[in-house]
């Protein structure tokens, strides 16, 4: 165990700090790993260690981060300061970052009748209330509801785990997408120190996902939230996705079959479903009468479904000829960068400067599956498009170690947790892809 620990490692971050990053980098013509790792060092400003989390940006924001910072330390595995950093920074997440879960779901009360999730009667009557102290919204829910996220299993192999330490009651909101993102942070972070709470963890909470669907259109997918008046490509891309890494990462064939069908159904549904536009790009969601609503083109609705099929592809060692998991992921990310980069090859989205608290995250996450997909199918425009988002990033778009939400530049005060993580998530790319 690592926790009579952590006082001891955090005195020794601030050491290592000192130590390894005293240097400056910021004139200098680092090299893509030294870009990185002083970013990252730069990512401490915002770093809470009561919360866990990173101050200045959201809860989900926040799982992004945690799944960067796992792609930064499995890119540059010397590193041994910042191996253990990042075994920390999880550490301290699964334990105190569900107290800033905006929208706890969280057995407190729990002697409800109704079913979570399962939406008609949810939420109504009493099953909501606010604490007097803080006014933050709780919701109620059943103490037998696991039994419920059970629904699906095929063949219902008890051997799905549900350790009370990986317990996914703390992590979930109403925001399907929100606890979909959490579920791909714990991956990443299975990804580097392949500690099981982690993955059940990532199990647990897609396995409460599952029991959104179906929605109203084309017998499937995934609401994006409770209030189950929409169906958007991202939680729906994020469903396919989580699926998709949990097959290849589960122990028994049994699971690997469960979350392979899950990948396969839902992929299966999200093309029926009319999101990919003539264009090749995939709108924001699906109108009421369940066609493509012709909304925003944003990039991380471009880079979730990469990762997905990358894992796809990886699932099934196919070899096919026509068209595959991976050539389908190359022509979207070509259309992608055809639609979303500017005359000098750097990455926008529609939103920018004003991208609120969300639109922040999302060309990061548009990099991790470009990045994704470069590994296994290398593409020169591919590569290209990472370094130039890079250099730009670094080169245009840094001031005081800091990186903001223009990665063209110039520099937009201020900058937050959420534009710097999101601009890492080019250079970790840029230094992943070599
Ligand atoms: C860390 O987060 C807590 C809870 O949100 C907050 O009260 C505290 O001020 C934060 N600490 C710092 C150093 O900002
Ligand atoms: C629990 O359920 C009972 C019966 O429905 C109800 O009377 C009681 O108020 C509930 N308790 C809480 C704390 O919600
Ligand atoms: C979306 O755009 C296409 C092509 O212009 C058009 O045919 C379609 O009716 C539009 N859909 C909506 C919901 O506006
Ligand atoms: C982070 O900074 C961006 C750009 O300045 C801003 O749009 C966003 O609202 C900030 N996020 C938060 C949570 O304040």
């Amino acid at each position: 165990m690592i926790s009579w620990l952590l006082p001891g490692f955090l005195n020794l971050l601030k050491m290592f700090v000192a130590d390894t990053y005293a240097h400056s980098v910021s004139h200098t013509n680092a090299s893509p790993t030294r870009r990185a790792e002083s970013a990252f060092n730069n990512l401490d400003r915002w770093y809470n260690v009561s919360t866990g989390t990173w101050d200045s940006t959201g809860w989900w924001n926040n799982a992004n981060i945690i799944t960067m910072v796992g792609n930064l330390a499995r890119a540059d595995p010397e590193n041994d300061q910042l191996q253990l950093r990042a075994r920390v920074i999880f550490a301290l997440a699964f334990r105190r970052a569900p107290a800033t879960n905006p929208q706890l779901i969280a057995p407190i009360i729990g002697n409800g009748s109704f079913a979570l999730f399962k939406g008609t009667n949810y939420p109504v009557g009493n099953d909501r209330y606010s604490d007097a102290h803080t006014h933050e919204p709780h919701t109620l829910f059943p103490l037998d509801w696991h039994a419920i996220t059970n629904r699906h299993l095929p063949n219902n192999p008890n051997d799905l785990p549900l350790a009370a330490s990986s317990n996914p009651e703390p992590w979930l909101n109403g925001y399907y997408d929100d606890n979909l993102w959490w579920s791909l942070a714990w991956i990443s972070a299975y990804d580097l120190t392949q500690q099981k709470h982690y993955l059940h963890l990532a199990q647990n909470i897609f396995l409460a996902m599952t029991n959104i669907w179906p929605t109203h259109c084309h017998s499937g997918g995934i609401y994006w939230s409770w209030e189950r008046n929409y169906v958007n490509a991202i939680t729906n891309e994020l469903f396919f996705s989580t699926a998709a890494h949990l097959a290849n990462r589960a122990h028994k064939k049994s699971e690997r079959e469960y979350f392979f069908a899950w990948a396969e159904r839902a992929l299966e549904w999200f093309d029926r479903s009319g999101m990919i536009n003539a264009q090749g790009t995939i709108n924001d969601g699906l109108t009421e009468e369940c066609v493509n609503n012709n909304g925003t083109v944003w990039s991380y609705n471009q880079g979730v479904i990469l990762g997905g099929l990358v894992e796809m592809h990886r699932a099934t060692a196919q070899t096919a000829t026509g068209e595959t998991y991976l050539s389908r992921a190359t022509r979207i990310a070509h259309a992608a960068l055809r639609q979303l980069s500017d005359a000098d090859g750097v990455l926008h989205d529609p939103c920018e400067p004003n991208c609120g608290a969300d639109g922040t995250q999302f060309k990061g996450v548009f990099m991790r599956g470009l990045q994704e997909l470069q590994k296994v199918a290398p593409d020169e425009v591919f590569r290209d498009a990472i370094r130039r988002s890079a250099e730009s990033v670094w080169w245009h778009n840094r001031e005081d170690g800091v990186f903001s939400v223009n990665w063209a530049g110039p520099f937009i005060y201020p900058a937050n947790a959420s534009t710097h993580s999101s601009a890492m998530e080019a250079l970790v790319a840029d230094l992943a892809v070599g």
